[in-house]
């Protein structure tokens, strides 16, 4: 199929960035969607937490919180597909504007807070394409206003557990007030401990993972990976927007409350992604997500630690044909560098030699 995005993108760049979002959306969901049918390389095969992937570059969360077009995400040439953050109760989120483009940064700033249609109406699409191929992850969260945080992570985790191929305990979001400081180390340790009891009681067994924030301090770190450790979740997630506004951002829109994301990302991201793998001691599989926008840097994602790779941002940039981009360059490198596989290169600027 023609990509007819090159055509739509200076429409979608010259509209308010939320309603771009929706546009692209409902044009996914018509389902004339640009194939990437072509089979992925061998190189880029992975089997990570129990999971066959054709290849390690994934959408990221916030794309799809409804869960609406997963499939259409799969078929542009993502190996994988979070959906979510999903609450148990429908929430408007933040009032508009909320969503802002940082062009000359490639960057998003984003206070959403966690807007969406509410659990009923994810279970419900992920049950509708139940049994068809391709692995697509339930990110989960909680209420605006709910107290008791934990019972709404579980109640995501019970509905969804025989619904997708992996769940996400999203603790990082800037957005929901108090949401981060469930990253601290008896709160964290008493809601991965809850989140695993409720995917036993299901029967189910996904790979449960944690998403976490980058701005966190050395210690928030080595007790993120202590608990993290002790808990025998599946893996982690490095990480979500970060709060900090390096100086690429013009002061005009650094001055916008909210989640930072896309380029100035990248780095400080695969930063703490690394020092997460050496916490970890490669004990635990990692998915390395911020600022990713070429192969080049998805390669850096994993070779400071990462088995599996996401991204958002560049593709409002770059549009869908940024993914077979991505994917050929990543193959090529590795296969420059004499690597079979991409679990070969994981962690390898920590080994000697
Ligand atoms: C508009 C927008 C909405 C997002 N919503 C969510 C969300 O609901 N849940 C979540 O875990 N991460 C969310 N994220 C964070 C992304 O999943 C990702 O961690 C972050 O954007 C860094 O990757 P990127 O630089 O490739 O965009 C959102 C990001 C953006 C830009």
């Amino acid at each position: 199929m023609v990509d007819l995005y090159p055509l739509a993108r200076p429409f979608l760049m010259a509209m308010d960035a939320e309603q771009a979002h929706n546009l692209t959306i409902a044009a996914l969901k018509t389902g004339l969607v640009p194939g990437g049918s072509r089979r992925d390389p061998d190189v880029l095969a992975a089997r990570v937490f129990g999971l066959d992937f054709s290849n390690p570059i994934g959408l990221a969360a916030g794309f799809d919180k409804n869960a609406e077009v997963p499939d259409a995400m799969l078929k542009l040439g993502f190996g994988f597909v979070e959906c979510g953050t999903v609450t148990p109760r429908p929430q408007d989120g933040n009032p508009k504007p909320r969503l802002f483009r940082v062009p000359t940064a490639q960057a998003v700033i984003n206070r959403f807070g966690f807007n969406n249609q509410g659990l009923d109406a994810y279970a419900a699409r992920l049950s509708a394409r139940a049994g068809r191929p391709g692995i697509v992850g339930a990110n989960v969260g909680k209420n605006k206003d709910t107290v008791d945080a934990a019972s709404d992570y579980t109640a995501c985790i019970r509905r969804v557990a025989h619904l997708a191929k992996y769940l996400v305990v999203n603790v990082s979001s800037p957005n929901t007030p108090g949401l981060r400081t469930l990253q601290s180390r008896d709160a964290l340790a008493d809601l991965l401990g809850q989140c695993l009891a409720a995917r036993t009681e299901t029967g189910a067994t996904p790979p449960l993972l944690l998403k976490v924030a980058p701005d966190l301090t050395d210690e928030d770190k080595a007790d993120i990976a202590a608990v993290v450790l002790d808990s025998g979740i599946d893996g982690l997630i490095v990480s979500n927007t970060t709060l900090a506004r390096p100086a690429a951002i013009p002061p005009a829109l650094a001055a916008e409350a909210g989640g930072l994301s896309g380029r100035p990302l990248l780095e400080p991201s695969t930063k703490v992604l690394g020092e997460f793998y050496q916490l970890l001691g490669g004990k635990l599989p990692l998915v390395g997500v911020g600022g990713v926008s070429s192969g080049a840097d998805a390669y850096a994602k994993i070779r400071s630690g990462a088995s599996l790779v996401q991204l958002y941002s560049a593709m409002a940039y770059q549009g869908p044909a940024l993914v077979g981009r991505i994917k050929a360059e990543l193959a090529q490198r590795l296969t420059d560098d004499g690597y079979a596989h991409v679990a070969d290169a994981v962690g390898a600027a920590h080994r000697k030699g």
